[in-house]
């Protein structure tokens, strides 16, 4: 997959749930975490960061948005249900982002919902638990941008003819670049 992506979360308290976006966050290939205004008692995140992502992922601890840094060329993704947000099956993701995602009670900041480049929302009725929105952001990236071959028309996968031909859409570009 081109590009690379962070997440992080704002004013998060429980450390379960922030063991459950580092751990989710490293098993989607994320390439660093952090948190912003998060308290909670540390110990607790490796009950449900059973893969200690923090060993694996660089994790920044930021203590407000205003130390917080991201590189450079890196657009911040805001996740939020808010009214004028962008239906996450819509959105076109950045090749390089961060997703920021708000804490337990309550919902992202208004300063940090202006530094946003985007703000999107998964289309439900009403929020689930912050560890799951951070899960299914994810997973719309990779069905999105993972170079997978088309769903077919009839239920199934793809005919094995297609799969033992299938290339990474980056490869294939190249392949008909170098044909003509
Ligand atoms: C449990 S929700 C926050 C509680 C919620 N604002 C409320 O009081 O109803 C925690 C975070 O998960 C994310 N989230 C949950 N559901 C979402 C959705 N459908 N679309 C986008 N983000 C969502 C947001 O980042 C949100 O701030």
């Amino acid at each position: 997959m081109r590009g690379y992506f962070g997440i992080g979360v704002e004013g998060i308290s429980k450390a379960y749930n922030l063991g459950a976006v580092l751990r989710t966050a490293h098993a989607f290939g994320a390439s660093f975490a952090f948190s912003i205004d998060a308290f909670h008692k540390a110990r607790e995140i490796d009950r449900t960061d059973t893969s200690r992502s923090s060993t694996h992922l660089p994790y920044y601890e930021w203590d407000s948005l205003d130390d917080f840094v991201l590189p450079k060329g890196c657009s911040l993704v805001g996740v939020e249900l808010v009214e004028d947000s962008i239906e996450l099956p819509s959105f076109r993701h950045p090749t390089n982002c961060a997703y920021i995602l708000g804490p337990e009670m309550g919902s992202l900041s208004e300063p940090v919902q202006e530094a946003c480049d985007y703000i999107v929302k998964i289309p439900t009725k009403f929020c689930i638990n912050v560890s799951l929105a951070a899960a299914l952001t994810l997973y719309d990236r990779t069905i999105s941008m993972g170079g997978y071959p088309d769903r077919p028309v009839r239920p199934g996968g793809p005919d094995l003819d297609a799969v033992s031909n299938w290339q990474p859409a980056g490869y294939r570009r190249k392949a008909r670049a170098a044909k003509s």
